[in-house]
């Protein structure tokens, strides 16, 4: 496997962190190119549950480097508060190099995000990660590298205090001194070291972060993060030209959304309700609850369109045990007109009315099963619905949280 890239393809929780984690047992390094510490990925291992928000979830495999692309927003607190939790658990340290030009999120990056009002329109997870990487668009950002020139750093942000307020200038400018005396010799040039362990034929891992639907551009605009979350990314937030081997789309078997912003498969009712309860659809980052409801193959379509996925994985089948009727939505009607493709705005996207077909449930918990065999036969039919929609084939089927609970077709 010398590369492959692991998207999500709906808005983001799709258990990737843990699809990341089984590929990454023969992955030499995995690579974080988008997002910040608005990610939360869950990987449940004999160690316990462990929620990483920067570090790549490879990276807990000691045989495996972490590496962060450019294209990633850094805060230094989350980080080493994020490995502090990790080495509360017992793990060995991750082994990690960070982009030089890596973005930071800096205190007022937080205070921006809450007096701009994008916090409470969007939904977001308040971490910073939409100012940080407005400012790096506005070229008014601290990258890692800066941190070498701690007069410097002192001075940008006196300047922004000025403008801002809200904070101190010095006492952030020495604890990022203090950061960077810890983290100077894991900081460099990561399009350079991942260029040449593609080069000498290392197995990297590309691990995107959120999913394709809250892409920047392509996902339900204003209604997104603020980097390229689709397989594009990886160029974006590397660097680097990857012949990628596969590209693995990550998917549930049913659909969550967490914030604001137009979902049509929602079911506000009961249906939600015991998909939220029984899929445990509480945000890994924020505690949200999610909002739940069907699989939507109009919206995996799009996704396959946009990252020519090369197989699936379909994660969290077993919450669906002990439903008579799944319903999967096949297509959009808008005005009683069926709709072409995927709707750019959201007057469009929150006014479609989805087209379902309803398949039957099985009551057995797949907990315990490994192979295609030890599926119920209405399990093995929803999945080749699946697979038979998109033309691309289910490889892992999740059947509990545990890293080991996967089916490998
Ligand atoms: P931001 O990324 O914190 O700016 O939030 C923008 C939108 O993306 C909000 O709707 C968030 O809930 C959503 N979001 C960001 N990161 C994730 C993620 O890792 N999983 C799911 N939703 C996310």
């Amino acid at each position: 496997m010398p590369a492959i890239a692991v998207i999500g393809a709906q808005w983001g929780d799709e258990a990737k962190g843990k699809v990341v984690h089984l590929l990454a047992r023969e992955a030499e390094v995995c690579v974080r190119f988008n997002g910040g510490p608005n990610a939360g990925h869950t990987v449940t291992d004999a160690y316990g549950t462990a929620r990483l928000h920067l570090v790549p979830s490879g990276a807990l495999h000691p045989h495996c480097l972490g590496i962060m692309g450019h294209g990633v927003v850094v805060d230094p607190w989350v980080l080493e508060q994020e490995l502090g939790e990790l080495r509360a658990q017992g793990r060995p340290e991750p082994r990690l190099f960070l982009s030089e030009r890596c973005h930071l999120i800096l205190p007022h990056h937080k205070l921006l995000e809450e007096r701009e009002g994008t916090a409470v329109r969007l939904g977001t997870t308040r971490r910073g990660v939409g100012p940080a990487y407005t400012a790096r668009v506005a070229r008014l950002g601290l990258r890692l590298a800066d941190l070498r020139f701690p007069q410097a750093v002192k001075e940008h942000l006196k300047q922004v205090a000025s403008h801002v307020g809200g904070f101190n200038p010095e006492v952030v400018a020495e604890e990022l001194q203090a950061f960077w005396a810890r983290w100077a010799p894991r900081v460099g040039d990561a399009q350079a070291y991942i260029a040449q362990a593609l080069e000498r034929g290392e197995r990297v891992l590309f691990e995107g972060a959120q999913g394709t639907l809250l892409d920047l551009d392509l996902g339900t605009y204003p209604y997104v993060t603020s980097s390229t979350t689709t397989v594009h990314g990886v160029g974006w937030g590397l660097g680097v030209r990857v012949e990628l081997e596969q590209v693995v789309g990550v998917t549930k078997a049913y659909t969550t959304r967490v914030g604001e912003g137009p979902f049509p498969t929602e079911d506000r009712g009961e249906a939600g309700a015991w998909l939220r309860e029984k899929g445990n659809e509480y945000g890994a980052t924020t505690g949200r609850p999610r909002r739940c409801g069907w699989l939507d193959l109009v919206a995996l379509r799009y996704a396959h369109r946009i990252n020519r996925f090369t197989a699936l994985a379909l994660t969290k089948l077993d919450v669906l045990s002990g439903l008579k009727e799944i319903k999967v939505c096949v297509g959009y009607r808008l005005r009683g007109q069926a709709v072409g493709g995927f709707p750019a705005t959201v007057q469009e996207l929150g006014a479609v009315e989805p087209v379902y077909d309803t398949v039957p449930g099985w009551s057995e918990e797949l907990r315990k099963a490994r192979t295609a065999e030890d599926l119920p036969a209405a399990a093995r039919r929803f999945i080749a619905a699946v697979e038979g929609e998109l033309g691309v084939p289910v490889r892992w089927v999740g059947v509990g949280p545990g890293v080991d609970d996967v089916v490998e077709l």
